[in-house]
């Protein structure tokens, strides 16, 4: 076994000891926390989103969190983004950090496969006065894409690793020349370090980061935030 992998190995198990999930320990949580003091703040509604995620889901990290909605509010700010699609809904908190940046007559459309997440999501949405121009499409999000027309100034994709592929091919035939695509969890905890990872979500993470950076239409950057973030823009045609 190589010096590497002995290291992540070592990661690994130093994370599940202290109990905490890997998710939170690429970036230090004391380097994210002032990160996150520096950048534009969530607002009340996020925060109560993310606050009762925390006490009432299973998988709460799901939830991009401030510093990286503040990411996504720029970037949708950057691209003057007037729609926005999300794959991906879980409790509503990035749909609506997006929303928050689009005008008036901006538009999130966001993709959930479980109707009690996208039910959660609505309730908050409610509250908002950005809350009007979000949309979710309840169901496998592969079919949502397969109906939709373009274009889309940004499209997040949050979800299903497996397809992750299939997602990023779409989201091209579907995202403006000047808009950008992003990807989350890129990172994957430090698994993609993992030359032999076992499991299919590894893989198919591994199989994407490899096709964006192989692809010569796009202008790529890998961002290690939070769990890291691909950063795409289109060339132009
Ligand atoms: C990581 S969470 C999204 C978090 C959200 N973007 C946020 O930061 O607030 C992923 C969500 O995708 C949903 N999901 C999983 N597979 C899906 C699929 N095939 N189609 C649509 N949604 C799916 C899950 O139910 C889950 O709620």
């Amino acid at each position: 076994m190589g010096v590497k992998q002995l290291t992540l190995r070592f990661w690994f198990k130093e994370v599940t000891r202290r109990g905490v999930s890997p998710l939170a320990d690429i970036v230090p949580p004391e380097i994210e926390e002032y990160a996150s003091a520096h950048s534009v703040a969530e607002s009340d509604v996020c925060r109560l989103i993310r606050e009762e995620t925390y006490r009432t889901q299973d998988s709460p990290q799901m939830v991009v969190g401030p510093l990286e909605a503040a990411f996504l509010k720029v970037m949708a700010l950057t691209v003057r983004a007037k729609r926005v699609l999300e794959i991906g809904t879980f409790t509503g908190y990035s749909a609506l950090a997006m929303a928050e940046a689009l005008p008036d007559d901006g538009s999130v459309l966001t993709c959930e496969i479980d109707p009690e997440s996208a039910a959660f999501a609505r309730r908050y949405w409610d509250k908002s006065p950005h809350g009007k121009k979000i949309t979710v499409r309840v169901g496998p999000a592969l079919e949502t894409l397969r109906m939709l027309t373009g274009p889309f100034d940004v499209i997040f994709i949050d979800a299903d690793k497996a397809h992750y592929v299939n997602y990023y091919r779409r989201a091209k035939d579907l995202v403006a020349p000047t808009g950008v695509i992003l990807i989350d969890n890129v990172l994957w905890s430090g698994r993609v370090l993992n030359a032999h990872a076992p499991d299919p979500s590894t893989q198919a993470i591994q199989e994407l980061n490899r096709i964006v950076a192989a692809d010569t239409s796009v202008t790529a950057a890998l961002l290690p935030l939070r769990d890291g973030v691909f950063v795409i823009k289109p060339k132009a045609r």
